[in-house]
């Protein structure tokens, strides 16, 4: 990446333009990044990360949720576990943000092409994946069939439900959704069943030899889709698995994100499978 040291260290000024809640704990945030952030971010690839900056609170690795789009805003799915995204979830419209980024590695977005690719998502896994969807679906004559697996614990945690499901309608997008359990009705027009996510793997029919899998959810989800997606024949090269792991400085400065020899900010945090063999705390 070719990026000025100013960028790389010091946040460029962003403002928050709105916020729409995407369930009790999660919403999606519209930002404004100043000119000299913007110049940076249209180099964005659906993967990498930024750093979001609450004054006040501190910092944070957010991947965002689409590419930007032509006017120059940018979606931030955000999840509120802790200090800056307790903040950041108190913030109304205008109020300053900082931004550094984008870091770290995508989606081998040139290599994937004319080939079949299955998203599978867990939770709030389905933020990074989003902008790949994005991505995938605006470029449809590009790639093969497109196929989302989404899982959620319950029908009202499950993120982007109508858009996923009128995506689905429009056509070029297979969508399998699923829950852990569901104490209320399912409404809203889309079939979803219950079970885990990699039960939804179970049976389904596609081409391992030439499929690329993009994995983005909770910690065990990894290993257990990893074996399933090998043995039904997906080669590990063509796994991808974006990690998260705490991070600081997110240019490989300080350490914080390492992974056995790997750092999760600089190599990934989009890793191959068949890179992440022989470091048992990867997964
Ligand atoms: C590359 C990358 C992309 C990410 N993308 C998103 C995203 O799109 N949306 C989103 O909501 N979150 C995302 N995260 C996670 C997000 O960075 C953390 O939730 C955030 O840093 C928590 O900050 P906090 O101050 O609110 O919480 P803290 O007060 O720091 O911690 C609250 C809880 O969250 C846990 N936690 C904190 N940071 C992380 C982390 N990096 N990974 C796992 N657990 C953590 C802590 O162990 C603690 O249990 C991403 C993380 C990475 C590394
Ligand atoms: S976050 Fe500092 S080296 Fe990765």
């Amino acid at each position: 990446m070719n990026q000025q040291p100013h960028s790389q260290h010091v946040p460029f000024a962003a403002h928050l333009i709105e916020r729409r809640d995407l369930s009790e704990d999660t919403a999606l945030f519209r930002i404004a990044p100043d000119e000299g952030a913007l110049a940076q971010l249209f180099s964005f690839v659906p993967g990498q990360f930024v750093q979001l900056s609450v004054p006040g609170a501190g910092e944070i690795p957010i991947s965002p949720a689409d590419l930007p789009t032509p006017e120059g805003t940018l979606e931030l799915c955000v999840r509120r576990v802790g200090h800056v995204t307790e903040l950041l979830h108190e913030l109304q419209p205008g109020a300053t943000l900082g931004l550094r980024g984008p870091f770290g590695s995508g989606f081998p977005l040139k290599e994937m092409a004319g080939r079949p690719v299955l998203l599978l998502a867990g939770g709030l896994g389905i933020a990074p994946l989003r902008s790949l969807l994005m991505h995938l679906l605006r470029q449809r004559d590009s790639y093969g069939d497109i196929t989302l697996m989404y899982g959620a614990k319950q029908p009202r945690l499950m993120l982007f439900r109508e858009e996923l499901a009128a995506l689905a309608a429009a056509g070029g997008l297979r969508l399998y959704l699923t829950v852990d359990f569901a104490p209320e009705t399912l409404d809203g027009g889309y079939s979803c069943a219950v079970g885990l996510l990699p039960d939804l793997l179970k049976g389904f029919r596609f081409d391992a030899a030439t499929t690329y899998a993009a994995v983005c959810g909770p910690p065990p989800l990894y290993r257990c889709l990893v074996a399933d997606l090998e043995r039904a024949g997906v080669h590990a090269e063509r796994i991808l698995l974006s990690l998260e792991r705490r991070m600081r400085c997110g240019i490989g400065r300080c350490c914080h994100c390492a992974l056995g020899q790997k750092l999760c900010c600089l190599d990934g945090p989009v890793f191959r499978a068949s890179d992440l063999k022989g470091i048992p705390e990867a997964l």
